[in-house]
């Protein structure tokens, strides 16, 4: 595939998209009067002004050449969302080939530069009959000079290299793996990468991942990644972390198998941050980024934490371990607290397929959020609107903590059937202190069971946009 910018009409294309406003009329300028009247009319005829979710499409007669030309329509431009733009582009230009010009008048490039990445994403590697795939070409015409198909295509690959991530299977991605994949990222897009094997981890006391490392045969990883985009700023440190469970069988608390071969997905979480690490990083963003995943599998056997265990913490907090398939929590809580107190960083965001309950919450579009900050909160929210990916708060009451409150230990990892999203995102909380703190489950919204939107079946890499957007702050 190529993606380049045109500024003039001289060539003639296979097929041309382009986007239309309500209540605005642009026909394309290359077109000559009569080419034009037809197009005219035809919109006339069918009546298309230009509402989000529709298009028109015609053959016509353009130099001596048969070529289609579509029109998506985007609504009323002062409402304009990235989302909007994405998806209508991407949905004409995914049944197209062959030489394509994609109009951008009046959104922005990098944004359709986006669709036409996502147009033709496919998750095939496993299929050993491929579908033909012939060889498209995207002239993005522009009317003006503009580095956004740079920002586009950086958005796009740390996106799809999310989705990858999620897609891959757990024997492919599994701690070792990962953290391997990753040194390679590291090493391409210039970020620091640093290791810890069980050792390591084992010093740093980091009892609650181990416990639920402990009984996988694939052994635990520590992954450490490191953007330093602002040196004149040193202390000025934002913490990124990303839930890594490469599978989930629920350990002694065994998921039923219905729901359990889609536990691969279960380090989408690490997933999005490696993908937002890797935006920022290819980028150049002038702000220092750390990132942690803790990565391990929750497996069962002879030497597997139990339900009833009680087991202490890097922070020092001794828990009650009441179900262990409320493993995500547990490996969050060291990660969250060594990216504190050793990568002293001043504010932090965890992010983590965490639930099953923000699922029944908010469904498969919607991201749940807790935050003991309020100003953190609203910059996600703008970030996450600038991305059109959706984010909705949750509260964190202190009413809440009785529910995870243990007889015998500190806490208990579990807070029953109520609240569930709230008291597993709180759990958490309770090892961040007075660090500014959000936590985004994305357990609905990393992984599609079916296509919508722009996203395919599988990983839809959610998150990163808004991440990035969050750090370049727009
Ligand atoms: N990884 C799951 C959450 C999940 C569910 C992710 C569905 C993606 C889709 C998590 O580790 C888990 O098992 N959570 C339990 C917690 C419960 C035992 C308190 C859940 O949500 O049922
Ligand atoms: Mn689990
Ligand atoms: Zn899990």
């Amino acid at each position: 595939m190529n993606i380049k910018l045109v500024k003039d009409f001289s060539k003639i294309y296979d097929a041309y998209v382009m986007p239309k406003f309500e209540g605005e009329v642009h026909i394309y300028d290359g077109l000559n009067d009569e080419e034009r009247i037809v197009l005219e009319k035809l919109i006339e005829k069918k009546e298309f002004t230009g509402k989000k979710q529709t298009s028109i499409s015609c053959e016509l007669m353009h130099k001596g050449k048969l070529v289609n030309i579509t029109y998506i329509g985007l609504g009323k431009r002062e409402k304009l969302k990235a989302y909007d733009v994405i998806e209508g582009f991407y949905k004409e230009l995914k049944n197209l080939d062959g030489d394509i010009l994609v109009g951008t008048h009046g959104v922005e490039v990098s944004q359709a530069v986006e669709a036409v990445h996502y147009a033709k994403y496919d998750f095939d590697k496993y299929k050993t009959e491929k579908k033909e795939k012939k060889e498209s070409n995207f002239d993005i015409f522009v009317e003006e000079e503009t580095d956004a198909i740079c920002e586009g295509t950086v958005l796009a690959e740390s996106v799809m290299l999310t989705r990858d991530l999620v897609n891959e299977p757990a024997n492919v991605i599994f701690p070792e793996s990962l953290a391997h994949e990753v040194k390679v990222l590291g090493e391409k897009y210039e970020f620091e990468v640093e290791i810890f094997d069980e050792e390591k981890i084992t010093e740093l006391k980091m009892e609650a991942f181990l416990s639920v490392a402990r009984a996988a045969e694939k052994r635990p990883k520590f992954i450490v990644m490191r953007h330093l985009g602002d040196p004149s700023n040193p202390t000025e440190i934002h913490g990124l972390v990303g839930k890594g469970l490469t599978y989930d069988t629920g350990g002694l608390s065994l998921k039923p198998s219905a729901g359990m071969s889609n536990m691969k997905t279960d380090m989408g979480g690490a997933a999005t941050v490696i993908g937002a690490m890797c935006a920022l990083s290819r980028m150049k963003v002038k702000k220092n980024i750390v990132t942690v995943v803790a990565a391990c599998e929750n497996s069962i056997g002879g030497n597997a934490y139990r339900p009833g265990d009680i087991i202490g913490s890097m922070g020092g907090k001794t828990i009650e371990v009441d179900n262990t398939d409320a493993e995500g929590r547990l490996t969050l809580i060291d990660a969250v607290h060594y990216i504190i107190n050793h990568e002293n960083v001043k504010e932090v965001i965890d992010v983590a397929t965490l639930t099953g309950a923000v699922l029944v919450a908010l469904g498969m579009s919607t991201t749940g959020v807790l935050a003991n900050n309020d100003e953190m909160y609203k910059e996600l929210e703008k970030a996450s609107e600038t991305a059109g990916e959706r984010v909705w708060r949750l509260p964190n009451f202190p009413e809440y903590k009785e529910l995870y409150k243990s007889k015998i230990a500190d806490l208990k990892n579990t807070g029953g059937r109520f609240a569930g999203s709230i008291t597993a995102g709180m759990f958490i909380e309770e090892f961040v202190g007075d660090t500014p703190w959000m936590h985004l489950d994305i357990a609905g919204t990393s992984c599609a069971d079916a296509p919508y939107g722009y996203y395919t079946h599988g990983g839809t890499g959610q998150i990163v946009r808004t991440l990035y957007n969050y750090y370049v702050k727009k």
